[in-house]
């Protein structure tokens, strides 16, 4: 396994909708564990393929940090099928860092992909694991969670980030 670099805004590869994968071989099985090993080291709670520089339709989430790979969910060619309710919560993305919003989200999802093992799955979540089962999702449709938020807190990211950018030139 490896721990690899993850993209940051505002890398194109962020911006690319993800291919489906065709096949789960061993090279997509090598991806899936580094990006498992990249999320925890992050730590995060959630990763997409798009966020190690691949952009396929991969993400890894655990909400259950830090039970190291105890509540591990791998979801290939993720799919929401069902959708309820509305929730806001503060969210973060590694490809972000440092920048923390409200998001509306649905409160409830219920996401159909495959595993690991090419079997397929079918989370119904609601809460933190909801959460983040969107906004990984979103990633692979090339969308981060500063476009989901208001005008005004998009403003203060900008600002935000143009000094970041700024700083780390310096
Ligand atoms: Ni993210």
């Amino acid at each position: 396994m490896a721990n690899l670099r993850i993209c940051t805004y505002p890398d194109p590869v962020l911006r690319q909708r993800a291919a489906e994968v065709t096949a789960i071989d061993r090279e997509i099985c090598r991806l899936i564990d580094d990006m498992a090993e990249t999320m925890y080291k992050a730590p995060g709670i959630g990763l997409a393929a798009n966020q190690i520089g691949k952009p396929l339709r991969i993400l890894v989430i655990d909400i259950q940090k830090p039970d190291h790979e105890q509540g591990l969910i791998v979801l290939v060619n993720p799919q929401i099928v069902g959708a309820q309710g509305e929730t806001t919560f503060e969210e973060g993305c590694l490809s972000v860092p440092e920048f923390f919003s409200n998001v509306k989200r649905f409160e409830e999802v219920t996401v159909r992909g495959f595993d690991k093992n090419e079997k397929a799955v079918e989370i119904t979540a609601n809460g933190l694991l909801a959460v983040a089962l969107q906004h990984e999702i979103d990633h692979l449709e090339g969308r981060l969670f500063i476009d989901r938020i208001g005008p005004v807190a998009r403003d203060v990211f900008k600002r935000k980030w143009k000094k970041k950018l700024r700083d780390q030139k310096e």
